[in-house]
């Protein structure tokens, strides 16, 4: 009998072909679902999930007696509990390396909007108001030759600082849990205290990935410690900042822009107060969402669990201390 595989939320359908020729694989569309019976049914004879930002919470692991892997579509995997998960014998995979570009683009185009206004100016000429020369207080700011701090220095991290440092000559400040000599080197970035890299830089950008230790690691103190013409990126997860300080460090002037693919509640709530704000290009966490990486990041999934499920170690395995229950 063919192993039985839960799928759910943005696995790419030519990987989900692939799978079944080893697996019965069941597709839900989105992962909500412990309210929906046949979806608890399947969980409850899954030895594998995949897919993307499952809130897998010891309420659901209780459902999923026969479950030896969970393989996440994307790098981050706060939606899991990762001790519970190694208690219990499962693995956890990611899929690291293959988005790093994609979302390095997508954040530097972010600091890129915010800096020139594009999202702004692109509705100011579509909604027919330029009528004359462009006034002054509607100018950008320059990114060349600028500081950039990156807080948080992974391999997204150090993916944005290449393309600030050897694409805009900008100076490259960061603070990290570590220091990561080999950047240091490559991308002649200086590592710095939180608190010089909040003052110094002329865009602050977060990259951290969220733990009990980064939930609002910026908030109204840190705002208030960046220069008033600084432009703040959030690439890394909603819950890190503060959204309330980063509201009224726009509205105020404490800091100059932002810019911020993520949000504590995603989707963004209708009438949530940040959608006022005229200095924040917003995107819809989409730091990996092209074609053609959301389908590589599919795939290196897909290799994971089954690497997992055929007796051998996935690849991307987070829980590295998994006591194996097979
Ligand atoms: C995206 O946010 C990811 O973690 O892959």
């Amino acid at each position: 009998m063919k192993k039985v595989i839960l799928a759910y939320n943005r696995v790419s359908p030519e990987v989900i072909t692939q799978l079944k020729e080893d697996y019965e694989v069941i597709y839900f569309e989105k992962n909500e679902y412990l309210d929906d019976p046949f979806f608890v049914q399947t969980l409850k004879k899954a030895s594998g999930v995949i897919g993307l930002d499952l809130k897998v919470t010891k309420e659901l692991l209780d459902l999923a007696p026969e479950l030896k892997i969970i393989s996440n579509v994307s790098v981050g995997y706060d939606n899991l509990p990762v001790d519970e998960l190694s208690q219990r014998g499962i693995m956890a995979t990611n899929t690291p390396d293959v988005l790093t570009d994609t979302t390095a683009d997508a954040i530097f185009g972010l600091l890129l909007a915010a800096a020139r206004r594009i999202a702004e100016l692109d509705h100011y000429v579509k909604s027919e108001q330029w009528n004359e020369l462009l006034p002054p207080h509607l100018f950008g700011m320059d990114v060349h030759h600028k500081r950039l701090g990156i807080i948080g220095m992974g391999r997204i991290g150090q993916a944005i600082a290449k393309r600030g440092h050897f694409g805009f000559d900008m100076e490259i400040l960061y603070h990290n849990r570590s220091r990561k000599l080999e950047a240091e080197n490559w991308l002649n970035a200086s590592y710095v205290s939180m608190d010089e890299l909040l003052a110094e830089s002329d865009f602050v950008c977060l990259m951290v990935p969220a733990s009990p230790e980064t939930k609002q690691l910026i908030s109204h103190e840190e705002f208030k410690k960046m220069k008033q013409t600084a432009i703040f990126i959030n690439g890394s997860r909603g819950q890190n900042v503060d959204e309330d300080a980063l509201y009224h460090a726009l509205e105020n002037g404490t800091i100059w822009a932002a810019g911020t693919d993520v949000f504590t509640e995603e989707p963004l709530p209708a009438g949530h107060k940040l959608l006022t704000c005229k200095n924040l290009v917003t995107l819809p966490h989409i730091g990996s969402s092209t074609a053609e990486t959301e389908h590589k990041m599919s795939v290196v999934a897909a290799n994971n669990l089954q690497a997992g499920l055929s007796g051998k170690l996935p690849p991307n395995l987070i829980n590295k201390e998994v006591k194996l229950n097979r």
